[in-house]
């Protein structure tokens, strides 16, 4: 698992840890590593310690299935082993010999750690390299050290971004920033030059380090942090800043952030020593927090797992994705294109000619233009990328497609015709897709020959930076045509979800229940701007009438008509009725630069529409900021409760990621259906039962 050899009387302690797809810190390695460094110390003949890697990565990070384990475990037990490591790595700086880390490969987290208590960082100049802290971005904080030794090292500013929000390097940046003290050309060049500096540095000490009277090597007590320390006129307002900055950002929804400039601020002030218990505290109290389980929970361990397929049917082959067609070069088809030829699919762009479709390509020619001059990609790449898109006016460039998407305008009839001009076309067994976002698919189907093969495919707008894509099942859709829509969102590098066929489906139900409560406390005269900041604070993007705007009041008014016309909704439906008055008034939202706000020419920002005073008067009594915020969590939280009991949504984790990632459900409380345990299960149904009782049925717990 680590390697040791001796060479020039140095030990090289190489992590290779074959059980794990990548090096990291667990029950196992921790262990070894300790025994290693312990070997290293006790030997006399070893004049100094080289830690790096034989694998492509230097060492990921914390296996966070151990972290997760932890978290189960008595506070006590978690501060234990916290602390264990913490002492594992002083004594690195502290054994009296140099150490040097060879940073091969991605050093990340608790990897990066290793390297910042070792003397000297050298490091291998690797394309695919990664370095830094992204702890805070799972609702954790750098336990072993990190927060502690970074701004020692670099300063307490120049830290900050690191730190509050897992700003991650290569190794390049990483030694400009001050991190890296060398950088290598080569595996041999990095060993060469570890040697070097442990042979030119015998005895060498941290900067926050001193012998005592004894020789031994302790902590300093006033150790002069680069920049200034935590009371520097300098440094100090940061502090301040730097705490309004991260309230701003997480509305005190997320604790890590704040944890994180409590451990720099009461741990810069003493000695090394004693500012890593500080840390560890710290890193406790967050750790076992509920936002932690949730984002570490559904956010890594949940999307992995959806995207390695757990909702696809099993005893399935994989199909391997090859051509795709796509119908409508517009929006969405322009984008779903962009996506699949990033995936090395072939695609035909079809629209009503080729002039129209070269329109939709060309969208895919300016996204890799500023791939380029942003360094992601070559002008080789870009080219062989684009050469992928044929686009094209006529359906018999279709032929033997695996899968075609329909993204044509949604419109009932136009989407039959085309379904039935382009699905024989289909190679035997390829499946007719539609990226509809409101039209039922058992419905659409009706236009194939084959409804076993006909799906939803609902992408998100703009497709290339949306990671979802909620799968919809019509009635007669077959596992088979299920299993092959995986197989192409998983190549494209997408996270689904799988729900059957209903009203607006899951996300749009969903998040409508979200722009729903918001015109509702409007009608009810609650003042706008309260309604807004409730929505923001409570942790959702954007408030309830901002996004309504943005996603145009006459889309919601066709919506909300469907709705009523399927039976899905009231005929006197709120949104319904708010929508068509607001439309009759040409306020149609953010497109015609009136909706609910108004907008001026840039840089003047929009504003809350006054004439909404007239449609709406106040009332004269207002409610808290507290309640406002309530009403919208926890309808959209019992609108998916009520879709996982219809069968609309089929998994708690579908649910829960579907809500984070199509409509921005804040991730702190663990997505839309999880929210129930956040809050715990009692009192999130005593509190709906309390809303039901005050503003209606909706709120009724399932
Ligand atoms: P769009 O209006 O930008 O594009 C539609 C395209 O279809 C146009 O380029 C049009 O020329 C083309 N078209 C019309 N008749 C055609 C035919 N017979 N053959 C081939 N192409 C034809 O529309 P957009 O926004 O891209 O939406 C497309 C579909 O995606 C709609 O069903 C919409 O509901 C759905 N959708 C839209 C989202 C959005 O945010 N705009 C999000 C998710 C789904």
């Amino acid at each position: 698992m680590i390697h040791y050899r001796i060479q020039d009387q140095i030990a090289i302690l190489s992590w290779n840890m074959t059980s794990q797809p990548m090096n990291v810190l667990n029950d196992e390695s921790i262990p070894a590593f300790r025994e290693a460094l312990q070997k290293a110390f006790d030997d006399p003949g070893v004049t100094g310690i080289i830690v790096t890697s034989e694998r492509n990565e230097f060492v990921a990070g914390a296996d966070l299935k151990m972290i997760l384990r932890l978290n189960d475990k008595p506070a006590a037990d978690m501060f234990a082993f916290s602390m264990d490591l913490q002492r594992l790595f002083r004594s690195i700086e502290t054994s009296g010999k140099p150490t040097v880390a060879a940073i091969n490969g991605t050093a990340l987290g608790g990897g990066l750690e290793i390297t910042l208590a070792c003397h000297r960082r050298i490091a291998l100049r690797n394309p695919k390299a990664q370095l830094g802290l992204p702890e805070v971005t799972l609702g954790l904080l750098p336990g072993a050290g990190g927060t502690q030794r970074l701004p020692r090292l670099i300063g307490i500013a120049a830290a900050a971004p690191y730190l509050l929000e897992g700003k991650r390097l290569s190794p390049e940046e990483a030694h400009a920033a001050g991190i890296v003290d060398e950088l290598a050309d080569s595996p041999e060049d990095l060993l060469a030059k570890a040697i070097a500096w442990i042979k030119a540095n015998p005895a060498p000490l941290q900067p926050w380090d001193e012998r005592n009277k004894k020789g031994a090597i302790v902590g300093k007590d006033h150790y002069s942090v680069p920049g200034g320390g935590v009371q520097s006129p300098k440094t100090a307002p940061l502090f301040m800043g730097g705490a309004a900055q991260v309230m701003q950002k997480t509305h005190g929804n997320y604790p890590a952030p704040l944890a994180i400039l409590s451990c720099v601020y009461e741990g810069l002030s003493i000695n090394i020593d004693r500012a890593l218990a500080v840390e560890s505290r710290h890193f406790v109290k967050v750790a076992q927090s509920a936002v932690a389980k949730n984002l570490i929970g559904t956010l890594f361990f949940g999307q992995n797992e959806a995207n390695k397929g757990a909702s696809r049917p099993t005893g399935i082959p994989v199909t391997d994705i090859r051509k795709v067609g796509i119908l409508g070069a517009g929006m969405m088809g322009s984008g779903i294109a962009y996506v699949s030829a990033l995936a090395g699919i072939q695609v035909v762009l079809k629209d009503v000619s080729a002039e129209v479709a070269e329109k939709g390509k060309a969208y895919s020619a300016g996204l890799l233009e500023k791939a380029i001059q942003r360094g992601k990609s070559t002008r080789e790449k870009a080219d062989a990328t684009l050469s992928l898109i044929h686009a094209t006016g006529n359906y018999d460039d279709l032929k033997d497609c695996d899968l075609i998407i329909e993204a044509v305008f949604e419109n009932r009839e136009l989407k039959a015709e085309v379904t039935r001009a382009a699905e024989p076309l289909l190679r035997d067994g390829g499946v007719f897709s539609s990226n509809t976002s409101t039209l039922p698919i058992t419905g659409l189907a009706e236009a194939a020959v084959h409804p076993d093969r006909f799906i939803g495919l609902h992408f998100f707008s703009p497709v290339d930076k949306m990671q979802l894509v909620e799968i919809i099942l019509g009635k007669q859709t077959s596992d088979t045509a299920l299993a092959l829509a995986m197989d192409y969102v998983r190549k494209i590098r997408k996270t689904p979800i799988v729900v059957n066929d209903s009203w607006g489906f899951y996300t749009s139900r969903c998040f409508c229940s979200y722009t729903d409560e918001g015109i509702r406390l409007l009608r009810e005269g609650v003042d706008p701007q309260l309604i807004e900041k409730a929505g923001v604070l409570a942790g959702m993007p954007v408030g309830p009438l901002a996004v309504s705007d943005e996603v145009a009041l006459d889309l919601i008014y066709k919506i909300a008509g469907q709705g009523i016309k399927d039976g899905a909704l009231a005929p006197d439906d709120a949104s319904f009725d708010t929508a068509s008055r607001m439309v009759s008034d040409g306020r149609l939202g953010k497109k015609a630069k009136a909706g609910f706000y108004e907008y001026p020419e840039a840089p003047a920002k929009k504003y809350l529409w006054p004439g909404l005073a007239d449609l709406y008067p106040l009332a004269a009594e207002q409610p808290s900021l507290e309640e406002v915020k309530k009403r919208l969590l926890y309808r959209q939280s019992l609108e998916a409760q009520h879709c996982f009991h219809e069968g609309v949504i089929r998994t708690k984790l579908d649910a829960d990621l579907g809500s984070i990632l199509a409509w921005g459900f804040p991730a702190y409380l663990g997505g839309a259906l999880s929210m129930k345990d956040t809050v715990g299960e009692e009192a999130f149904r005593a509190e709906a039962i309390r809303l039901a009782e005050a503003y209606g049925e909706r709120f009724r717990p399932v």
